[in-house]
């Protein structure tokens, strides 16, 4: 280059620019927002990139461009093609500071947060530091206010119900009775619903204080009544899960009636292709994402209320829970009998 010649101009950007994340669990469907996003960007007229492993990258700058063939073939695909991360940074004054400061250097007009709870905290803070934030309600945990239903939830649903619906089959073979433990972090919204999908003798939840003794007289009653199984659904948060549970049994067997196992189902539960509501749910809520940051909202997290995309200020999510159906609640140990 000849120092006397005047540098050349950066091209101008002729398109706004939009990225897209995943961040926090993974959850079947995330991969049908992402297209969605980057589909719905691009008839917009953006520019669509992805940033791989959630805030992390974000603050590496690990971006890839989102064209429209990127996005093929993903539709059908569990997890999320981007990568994911729990980024302990971004909880941090500075993680937060290099992540705005990426994404300026990006020259980014909005960023777009796929994610649940935690995710969700994390777009509020870049927000409030000044970047265009819109938040997609995506955990398998179902427990995100401003969603009826989250992005993944239903599938990891799917999920749970065929290992119970399996369970059942060797409980009743041998007269056993199954602790099966699942996912859910703090919440108990699939406990409950898989548990009365799945006919459960007994559902334990984070959210009602249940002891083992009842669990047990449960057990007992089922015995009693000439059932040849029982299944207790046993959500990962409650205070007594799967394990404290089995070792409180251990020692009073006898008042079971049943010989008792236990099984965890865990991560088994975020994997697996998506089925078709969590793939209409994740090109619903990606397309109307790109629409609100088209309408120059920010702040607000994308969900589904009565059938709608709805959006929720993401302020409103700091320190809100969202409760268990009462009626689900109710119905479900008049059904176990
Ligand atoms: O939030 C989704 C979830 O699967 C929870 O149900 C579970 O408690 C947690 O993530 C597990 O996290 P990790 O994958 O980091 O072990």
């Amino acid at each position: 280059m000849n120092p006397q010649q005047p540098a050349e101009p950066m091209p101008r950007r002729t398109q706004p620019r939009v990225a897209v994340l995943t961040s926090g669990g993974d959850a079947p469907g995330m991969n049908a927002a992402i297209r969605a996003v980057a589909r719905a960007g691009i008839a917009r007229g953006y520019e669509v990139f992805g940033v791989r492993h959630g805030y992390t990258g974000l603050i590496a700058g690990d971006f890839m461009p989102l064209r429209l063939r990127d996005v093929g073939g993903i539709i059908d695909r569990g997890g999320t093609v981007l990568g994911t991360t729990r980024c302990m940074q971004m909880k941090t004054e500075a993680g937060q500071l290099a992540a705005v400061q990426r994404a300026r250097s990006l020259d980014l007009d909005g960023l777009i947060v796929i994610g649940g709870n935690g995710s969700q905290a994390g777009a509020l803070a870049l927000c409030q530091r000044g970047l265009r934030v819109i938040g997609v309600a995506s955990t398998i945990d179902n427990d995100l206010p401003g969603s009826d239903v989250t992005i993944g939830a239903t599938t990891a649903l799917d999920t749970a119900l065929q290992a119970i619906d399996r369970l059942r089959v060797t409980a009743s073979s041998h007269e056993r009775a199954f602790l099966v433990e699942v996912m859910g972090r703090d919440s108990g919204h699939l406990a409950l619903t898989v548990g009365i999908a799945g006919g459960a003798e007994a559902v334990v939840l984070p959210e009602v204080d249940t002891d083992p003794e009842t669990i047990a007289a449960q057990l007992r009653a089922a015995h009693e009544r000439g059932k040849s199984h029982a299944i207790v659904v046993v959500a990962e948060g409650a205070r007594y899960n799967g394990d404290s549970l089995a070792s409180h049994f251990k020692e009073h067997r006898e008042r079971l009636g049943f010989e008792l196992r236990v099984t965890k189902l865990g991560h088994i539960q975020r994997g697996g292709s998506p089925g078709v509501f969590d793939r209409i749910l994740g090109s619903q809520l990606g397309a109307a994402a790109v629409e609100a940051m088209h309408a120059g909202k920010s702040g607000l997290l994308l969900g589904m209320v009565g059938g709608q995309v709805a959006a929720t200020p993401l302020s409103a999510l700091i320190g809100s829970t969202k409760a268990l159906d009462p009626r689900l609640l109710e119905l479900a140990p008049i059904l176990a009998q």
